[in-house]
């Protein structure tokens, strides 16, 4: 299909209200089906309750909220819709949602009932770019034919502006056996188009449940944690980790610089089965 088109239906342009420009990213929430219901012994509502109270507080006038895939447990319904409910209570900002492995994308459209949600956010300098990696009935990542060639068009068009990406799983490996088995499986692919667009400021993925940074050929890899759970970084296999749900903010500045860091609510004391192997 023609980009123009293409973009017609998933693209937001917005005004910047002040500089820098400052996005929310939550991640893997893994609301269930019912209120209160757990992941791990941790009621996921109440944790992404208190992580967007952390966001109110921290981030008063957020100019966009990104939610990075796994917001629901199970692809429930009424997840997506309590989903909704609870950041249109706290955000008055845009918002822009993609799919994890736990997601459905029908679903999540099902619980819009109309409502945009853009894939492509522009503003006078900034693209902002929402990959889907999820793959239907699987765990692992990838990004399919038409979403590469989507990713490549849309930085073609937009070649001067300052871009940052977010899609659901890790393009690189993190350190953990247990979780890389999930990586985005066309990363090469991914990284060919990645390394042709020099305005390309910074990737960023949530599903591994934990914080990471890395440099690949000078642009900056984030990995954001959970709303919930947090896995222990660099270890073969499943251990829970002991730091606190978080988010990521990320401040753009017009000359294409930009500020990052994740913030985690203060030490709660969550019923978690820490003990778990595996989820
Ligand atoms: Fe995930």
């Amino acid at each position: 299909m023609d980009l123009s088109v293409q973009l017609k239906s998933v693209q937001l342009k917005i005004e910047a209200k002040k500089q820098p420009l400052r996005l929310v990213q939550v991640t893997d929430c893994h609301l269930g089906g019912t209120p209160g219901d757990d992941l791990l012994g941790l009621d996921t509502d109440l944790s992404l309750a208190d992580v967007l109270q952390l966001i109110e507080v921290e981030q008063p006038d957020p100019d966009l909220v990104l939610a990075t895939g796994d917001i629901a447990g199970g692809a429930e319904l009424p997840a997506y819709q309590r989903f909704l409910k609870l950041a249109d209570a706290r955000f008055s900002a845009p918002m822009a949602w993609l799919p994890g492995n736990h997601d459905t994308p029908e679903v999540m459209a099902e619980a819009l009932e109309g409502r945009f949600m853009p894939k492509v956010i522009t503003t006078e300098q900034w693209l902002i770019v929402l990959l889907d990696s999820s793959v239907r009935g699987y765990e692992h990542g990838d990004l399919s034919r038409s979403e590469l060639d989507f990713f490549q068009d849309v930085l073609s068009r937009y070649p001067k502006h300052h871009t940052l990406v977010f899609l659901h799983h890790q393009p690189v490996p993190v350190g953990s056996a247990w979780v890389d088995q999930y990586i985005v499986r066309s990363a090469d692919q991914f990284f060919a188009i990645v390394d042709r667009h020099p305005q390309i400021k910074g990737i960023s993925w949530g599903h591994i449940h934990q914080e990471f940074y890395q440099l690949r050929n000078g642009v900056p890899l984030w990995a954001t944690p959970s709303t919930c759970v947090q896995f222990k970084p660099n270890c073969d296999d499943f251990i829970v980790d002991h730091t606190m749900p978080g988010y990521r903010w990320y401040d753009l500045y017009p000359d294409g610089h930009l500020e990052t860091a994740v913030s985690r609510i203060a030490d709660k004391d969550y019923p978690i089965d820490y003990a778990s192997s595996g989820y």
